[in-house]
C-alpha cells in the first residue's frame, strides 16, 4: 500500500506501533492519541523508517470521546484503524470495568461523528475487537460462521464494542471489525512470559489443556492491508493464526525458542494468588480460546506465520536474550 492516508486512533500502543512500522513506508499516517506528541518522538521511536517517511507520520491529539478539531484529519482518508481502549490487563474493579467499556464505546461514537462531518469520508473503517468474544471452547474451534459467543465481562465488552461500531451510521465508509487473537510481537503479552521464563516458571499455566489462539504481529498488519485491498470484504473477521495450540504446547514452543530446557508449571491456585498480587485477571491465561480465521482463509489470505514455533523464532530475533534469561547477553 503506497501514498495512502491512514488514520490510526489509539495508535500509540503495542499494535499501533507495529502498524506505524508496517504502513509508515510511503504513506501519510495520522496517529490519534490523548497526549500531545511531536516529530522528535517519531524519530526516537521509528529508527527503521526513512527520514522522509518519518515526516509523513504525525501525532494529533484527541480525547477519545468527542469529535473535536482532530475530526478534520479524517477528510479524504483511505483507511481509519481504531485501536483505542483502556488495557484489559488490570484488576476488574468496578472503576476499571467502566473505563474499559466506556473508552471503547466512546471512541466509536466520536469516530462515527467525525466521519459524518467529512465531505469525503474515509473509504474504510477497521475497528479492533477481540477473539475473546467466543466462549470458553475445549471441544471445537470457533469461527465467524458457527462460533458461539461466551459470557461474562470481557465478552460483554466485545459485544458492546462491536455493537457501537456497527451502530454508527457511515453509509459511504466500508466497515470491518477484527476479532483479534493475542498478538505476538517483541512487546505486549510476551513481556510477562519473558519474566516467567527468567524465574524458571515457563511451564504450562493451569491444566495446560486450555487452547491458546494467537497471531503474529506481521499477520495482523498484513490482514489489515489485505482487507483494505479487497473492496468486496466487509463485516467481522477473526484475526488468529489458523493453528491455535494448547497452552502447554505454547509454553513448550516458547521455551524451545528461548533456549530454556525446563519451566515449572503454574497451577490455577498459584495463578489466582499471583494475579491478585500483580493486579490482573486469571481469565487472561485460563480461558480456552480456540478461534480460527475462516473468513480470511476463504478470501485467499495467506498467513506468513501459521505455526507457533516459527512465529516465536521470528519474533525472538529482535529480542535481546537478557530479556528472558539472566545468563545470556
Ligand atoms: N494486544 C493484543 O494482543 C490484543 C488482542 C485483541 C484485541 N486487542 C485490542 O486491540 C486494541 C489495541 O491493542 P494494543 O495491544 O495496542 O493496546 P494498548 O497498547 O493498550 O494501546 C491502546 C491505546 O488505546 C489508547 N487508550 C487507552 N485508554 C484510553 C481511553 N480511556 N480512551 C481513549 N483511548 C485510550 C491509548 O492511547 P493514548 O494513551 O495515547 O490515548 C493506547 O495507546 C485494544 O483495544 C485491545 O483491546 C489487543
Amino acid at each position: 500500500m503506497h501514498n495512502r492516508k491512514i488514520i490510526i486512533a489509539g495508535g500509540t500502543g503495542f499494535i499501533g506501533q507495529e502498524l506505524i512500522k508496517f504502513f509508515g513506508n510511503g504513506n501519510d499516517l495520522v496517529i490519534l492519541g490523548r497526549q500531545a506528541k511531536n516529530q522528535a518522538n517519531n524519530r526516537n521511536h521509528y529508527s527503521d523508517l526513512a527520514a522522509d517517511d518519518l515526516l509523513r507520520t504525525r501525532y494529533v491529539q484527541w480525547d477519545g470521546k468527542t469529535a473535536g478539531a482532530w475530526a478534520a484529519e479524517l477528510e479524504r482518508a483511505d483507511l481509519l484503524v481504531n485501536l483505542a481502549g483502556k488495557s484489559v490487563n488490570c484488576r476488574y474493579t468496578e472503576a476499571n470495568k467502566q473505563e474499559i467499556m466506556d473508552s471503547r464505546v466512546n471512541a466509536n461514537h466520536a469516530l462515527g461523528a467525525a466521519i459524518r462531518l467529512c465531505k469525503k469520508p474515509p473509504a474504510l473503517w477497521i475497528n479492533s475487537s477481540s477473539a475473546t468474544i467466543y466462549r470458553h471452547a475445549t471441544d471445537h474451534a470457533q469461527d465467524e460462521f458457527t462460533g458461539e459467543t461466551g459470557e461474562g465481562f470481557s465478552v460483554d465488552v466485545c459485544k458492546q464494542w462491536e455493537a457501537s461500531f456497527y451502530g454508527e451510521s457511515t453509509p459511504a465508509t466500508r466497515k470491518a471489525a477484527l476479532r483479534i487473537a493475542i498478538t505476538l510481537g517483541e512487546g505486549g503479552v510476551l513481556i510477562p512470559y519473558f519474566n516467567l521464563l527468567k524465574f524458571k516458571m515457563g511451564g504450562a499455566q493451569g491444566s495446560g489443556k486450555q487452547m491458546y489462539s494467537w497471531v503474529h504481529k506481521d499477520d495482523l498488519c498484513h490482514a489489515i492491508g489485505f482487507i483494505h485491498d479487497h473492496n468486496e470484504l466487509d463485516g467481522t473477521f477473526n484475526v488468529a493464526a489458523p493453528n491455535p495450540v494448547p497452552n502447554r504446547d505454547f509454553m513448550t514452543a516458547l521455551r524451545k525458542a528461548t533456549g530454556h530446557v525446563f519451566g515449572l508449571p503454574a497451577y490455577s491456585w498459584m495463578l489466582k494468588a499471583g494475579a491478585w498480587m500483580i493486579g490482573t485477571e486469571t481469565e487472561l491465561v485460563l480461558k480456552s480460546r480456540c478461534v480460527i480465521p475462516s473468513r480470511l482463509l476463504q478470501a485467499g489470505f495467506s498467513f506468513r506465520f501459521p505455526y507457533i514455533g516459527p512465529a516465536f523464532e521470528d519474533i525472538l530475533k529482535a529480542v535481546p536474550a537478557k530479556q528472558y534469561s539472566w545468563f545470556k547477553r
